[in-house]
This record gives structure tokens, sequence and C-alpha cells, in this order.
């Protein structure tokens, strides 16, 4: 069945090309991508040559989740101009099934001649399935609004799974704000690359931003502050909420970060009483880091239990970041007290404290997570402790470095970083004494202290966070730098349709146009 109009298509084009037939001109046939054009690459893949399915204007959607069917649907509707319309049971066409044993986020994509099967053990495993299949179509499908087409889609069998439970991108919203659409936009651009978690770095000595009812002025007030004078803000309840609820459609969990006892001024202006000496300090706009400390006193135990329950009754996710780094304005005695106050603290609110490395200085709680960001491949400590470790080395995962010394944004204290700098590292093999077995996963922070737009995040975070992305999701046996970059390169395309200012790299053999 599958092969038997090969011939006939090639019989087609041979009367066309002879002037034999005086018959329509036939649609553009586009090549259907290839399976090694994913990113992140995919575990494994047996595309069957000469198969491809079609995407017609009569392909109808089956999803056994409903939130994952309806966001495929919307985005195929919109560049396809096809109505689509959602089958109530499963049918030829597109079908997204919960059945089989593919893990908590692994799925398996079957395209025959006759229509698109992807399968998964739960919802998370259908939107990476679902992940895969846009990337699998022309990069004209990210289109907003409708395209030409045709839409066809290689014919064989991806299995697919995650190599890291996280997969991460930090984006600080700290040194600038971000308003919640911005958020939202890159919660789908992270989501499309399979990142797990959205880590938001909701406080700062530049500003605070999450409303707290028990402690109001840390935002109304402390909000009111962003580096160099630029607009502050902070995020409602309402706000955060829909941040997260945003976030949990796409299979991403919103990891809240209150950064502590450091790197407070925001809230020191909003609460003298936080201070050791009952002045409050200005508000701050500056860059510096290492020269604000809560006061360690046992009452403001009160100020992180308040901030903290109110946090953890906003965030569904398992994590909550008590911050912990840079402390300089901290005696070590008082840090290590502090922060264990603040691990118990997290664990009596059921969640589990995640924190930077620095936290392995302090005594830890069972299953505490710590972020490595250091610019070394050793840290004793860290090795020797309990901790889960979540890697995040600057020089590596750090997307606030330029990529050289021409990038307008961004800094250089832990070095530049080009897309294969971002790429040619082992998470698994990276710490000395942290074997895979303690890695939890990776994560992409982007500091804000010189971004203030979305074009700005997007220029930062394309090509690398894809780099890590792929760190993140793909089997080590597939790491290859050469075959990266040009998965790499097949993703111009796509961010070029959706209006994404990526970085260029000149390591990268973009195809013309994109
Ligand atoms: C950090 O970069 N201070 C975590």
């Amino acid at each position: 069945m599958i092969h038997r109009w090969l011939p006939l298509v090639s019989l087609v084009f041979l009367a066309l090309a002879t002037g034999a037939s005086a018959a329509p001109r036939p649609p553009v046939v586009s090549k259907p991508v290839p399976y090694d054009s994913v990113v992140p690459a995919v575990a494994s893949a047996v595309p069957a040559p000469g198969v491809t399915y079609e995407i017609a204007a009569a392909t109808t959607i089956y999803g056994a989740d409903a939130g994952v069917r309806d966001l495929l649907a919307r985005q195929l509707r919109r560049a396809t101009g096809f109505t689509l319309p959602v089958a109530p049971t499963p049918a030829a066409g597109i079908a997204l099934l919960l059945s089989g044993s593919f893990g908590d986020e692994g799925y398996q994509l079957d395209v025959t001649a006759g229509g698109i099967t992807i399968r998964a053990s739960a919802a998370a495993g259908l939107f990476n399935g679902v992940q895969t299949l846009r990337q699998l179509l022309p990069p004209s499908i990210e289109a907003s609004g409708r395209q030409p087409g045709p839409w066809p889609v290689q014919g064989g069998r991806i299995t697919d799974h995650p190599r890291f439970a996280y997969r991460g991108a930090m984006l600080d919203v700290a040194r600038h704000f971000f308003p919640v659409a911005v958020v939202e936009r890159y919660i789908d651009e992270i989501s499309s690359y399979k990142i797990n978690h959205l880590h938001l770095h909701l406080s700062d000595d530049q500003g605070w931003r999450i409303a707290v009812e028990s402690w109001p002025r840390l935002a109304t007030f402390g909000g009111r502050s962003a580096v160099d004078g630029d607009p502050g803000g902070y995020y409602t309840k309402a706000d955060y909420q829909a941040v997260v609820a945003y976030a949990v459609a796409r299979n991403v969990t919103v990891v809240p970060e209150i950064d502590m006892p450091g790197h407070v001024t925001a809230a020191l202006a909003a609460y003298p009483e936080l201070t050791c000496d009952g002045r409050s300090p200005p508000l701050y706009t500056g860059t510096e880091v290492g020269f604000s400390s809560l006061c360690t006193r046992a009452s403001t135990e009160t100020f992180v239990r308040d901030v903290l329950t109110e946090l953890a009754a906003l965030t569904p996710g398992p994590y909550l970041h008590i911050g912990g780094d840079e402390t300089e304005s901290t005696k070590p005695a008082d840090y290590a007290a502090f922060m264990d106050r603040a691990q118990r603290i997290v664990a009596d609110l059921g969640k589990t404290p995640m924190a930077w490395h620095e936290v392995v200085n302090a005594p830890l709680q069972p299953g505490a997570v710590a972020q490595y960001w250091g610019t070394t491949r050793e840290h004793p400590a860290l090795a020797a402790s309990t901790a889960k470790v979540i890697l995040s080395p600057a020089g590596r995962a750090y997307l606030d470095m330029k990529y050289d010394s021409g990038t307008g944004l961004g800094a250089t204290w832990a070095g530049t970083i080009e897309a294969d700098a971002a790429y040619d590292w082992n998470p698994g093999r990276y710490l000395d004494g942290v074997d895979e077995s303690r890695v939890l996963g990776v994560e992409a922070p982007l500091w804000t202290e010189t971004i203030t737009t979305i074009g700005d995040i997007e220029h930062m975070a394309f090509p690398r966070l894809p780099a890590i992305a792929e760190l993140g999701w793909s089997p080590w046996s597939t790491h290859d730098w050469p075959a990266f970059s040009r998965r790499l390169a097949a993703q111009g395309p796509r961010w070029h349709t959706l209006g994404l200012d990526y970085h260029q790299s000149p390591q990268v053999p973009w195809p013309p146009g994109s």
C-alpha cells in the first residue's frame, strides 16, 4: 500500500517533464524534514524510506490529553489554515494516545502513509512527542498566519526519552523585570526544546518581583527599582499563577527563587527590621554583588517562613530555590545557621530545597539540590556532600556570557561562550567526584543586568539554550558537534519564521535566508 503511489508520482513528474500532459501544475513537492534535524537529538530514529504522511484539510486530530491535543491543533491550524477537526475517538490522521510504557516523559512517534501516532505513558510524553512532530514539519509551520504548504512528514518511527529528569532555563526577572507575556513567550521557546523547568530568579538587590501579602512592601516598594534606573515591576499572585499554569500546560515546572541571605537590598529597603542596625538602605540600581545581607538573627526566620509559605502555596512544583550565593557580607557561621533554617522551612512546607552550590557550606536537608555555577571542574565540598546536583557551569551554561568579543550584550567574567562551548561538555562527567547518578540535570541561567527585552533574551538564548537542552535530553551516544551544528542549522529557518533574533554563530552552517 505504502509504496504503491511512488511510481505514480514518478509518472506524473515524467509526464510533466516531457510536456506530455496538460494537467494543472502539481503543488510544490517539498522534501520531508529528516529525523536527524531534530533538536534535541532523539534516542532512536528509524526512517521508512519513501514513506510520507501529508497533513491535509481532512486530517483529524485525536488526543487522549485534551490540553496537548488543543495546543497541537491550534499550532497546526494557524500555519496550515486547515480546519483539522478534533476526532472523538482514535482515527486515521494524527492520534495522541496514552498507552505503552515510555516513562514519565518518553514517547514513540510513528508516521505511516495513513497517519501519525504518538504514544506515551503520560501527558508530558505526548507533549514532548508533539515538539518532535513540529520540527518534522516544514519551518513555515511556525508561522502565525496561513502558509501555502504542503505539509509532509517523513515516515518511520522515533522512540525517545530524556537522559536527565531536570532540564532547566533560568530567567532573572530581578535585575530587569519582564512582563507575563515575555515570560510566556520564553516558556513557548524553551518547551519546544523539551526544557521542563523554568527557574524564576524573583528577588535580588535590584528588585523584588513577587507579591507577598504578609510583607506587602517587598513588592510595592522593593519592586520599584531595576538596573540602571530602568522600570521595575512585580508579579501579582494572579500573574504568577498565570505563568505557572501556562508553564504546566507546556510540561514546564516553575522553580521560584528567593535569593537569601545575600542579594537582598530590595527587601532591606522595604523593611528596615530585616537589617541588623534597623536602617534601610536605598533602593539599588547598580550591578555589584556580595554587599547585602539579611540580619541572620532568629527573628528574621518569621520573614523567611512567611515569604516561603506564600510562595509554596502558589507553586505546584516540588522545588523552592532559596539562593544562598555570593554571601560575602554574611559571616560563615551565620550563613550555615541561616541556610539550615531556611532549608528546614522549605522541607516543613513539603517542598524540596534547592540553592546555589554554596549551600554545601551549611548542613543539608535530605534530598536538597545544589546548583553548581562555578567555573572549574572541581568542587570538593560539593563532591563530598549528599546534595543532588544541577549543573550550570558558568563558562558553559550561562546565557548572559557574550558569544565573542563582538557581542553587544552580556558579560565575560566566566569567558565567552560560542555554540560549540555551550555544547561540548558532559554533565554526567563534568565535576570531579560527582557522577551521573547524583546529577539531576542541567540548567541554562540568563542573568539580565544587560538584558531588557524579549529580543535580548532570545539573542542570548539561541542557539545556546538548545545546546544545553540537548545535553539534558539526548543520550551521550548521540553527542557529536558536527552533527549538532547541522541540527542547529535546521532550526535557523524556524527561528526566522518565529521572528526570533538568534545569534548567527559562524560555527553553524545556517541555510541561506535563515
Ligand atoms: C550566581 O551566578 N551568583 C549564581
